[in-house]
């Protein structure tokens, strides 16, 4: 695991927007892309380069149950607007959440994904080190499933909603098998409330209770964290 350390977001969304640009010149065909407050920055820098990605495909880690992609709380609005309205892809997956059948969705996704082999991954980090949607006690070998949010990323991501009560309770993601299939990671965190899962990703023991632990396992896994997220190592 490559752990850069950086002053703060702005400096950590460089460094991470100059390696997905290094990833395209160097042939990369598919990204997987994350959504949160963390990617914000490396996602401006994209948008201010020459970085072009209409020959590529994107596919995203998850989405809420039940919100449609118009809503903007959906993960496929924040895509557009992000990213995708101003630097499209040829094909961009998101998971539908509002798709009837659960089974039928995730298999799709499946699907989506190894027919899509990722070639780098962006992660965010959540407080509890889930990534993607992967919470604590998640199994290290799942593909795509429903997952149901514990009360801690619920009331995290509630900052972004009005009401804590109009936040969903479940969410379609990848699971982590998925991401681990990946060929590249970069995973970013940045604050300190970030930084218990900071420590359990880099220097804790490999256990479901920090899903993002399981990335010790993997070659290719650079971790950049601001100073903040960093106290605590
Ligand atoms: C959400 C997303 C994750 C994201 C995490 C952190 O739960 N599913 O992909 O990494 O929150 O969010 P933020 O970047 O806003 O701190």
């Amino acid at each position: 695991m490559n752990v850069i350390i950086v002053k703060d977001q702005v400096e950590g969304g460089r460094k991470a927007a100059d390696m997905v640009i290094n990833a395209v010149k160097n042939g990369a065909k598919v990204l997987g892309l994350a959504t949160g407050s963390t990617p914000e920055t490396m996602y401006k820098d994209l948008i201010a380069s020459d970085v072009d990605f209409t020959k590529m495909t994107s596919v995203n880690l998850d989405e809420y149950v039940g919100l449609a992609p118009e809503d903007d709380q959906s993960y496929h609005y924040f895509m557009a607007k992000h990213l995708f309205d101003a630097k499209p892809f040829a094909k961009s997956y998101v998971p539908n959440g509002l798709a009837k059948d659960a089974d039928a969705e995730t298999a799709r996704y499946n699907k989506v994904i190894a027919d899509n082999p990722i070639d780098l991954q962006v992660l965010g980090l959540g407080r509890n080190g889930h990534i993607g949607f992967n919470e604590p006690g998640s199994p290290i070998d799942a593909q795509t499933r429903k997952v149901a949010l514990t009360e801690s990323t619920i009331e995290a991501n509630s900052r972004n909603f009005e009401h804590e009560e109009d936040v969903p309770k479940f969410a379609y993601s990848m699971g982590i098998g998925s991401i681990m299939k990946s060929h590249n990671i970069i995973l970013m965190a940045w604050g300190t409330e970030k930084a218990d899962a900071v420590k359990g990703l880099i220097e804790g023991p490999v256990t479901p209770d920090c899903p993002a632990s399981i990335l010790q396992k993997k070659d290719n896994v650079t971790v950049i964290v601001d100073e903040a997220a960093a106290a605590k190592l």
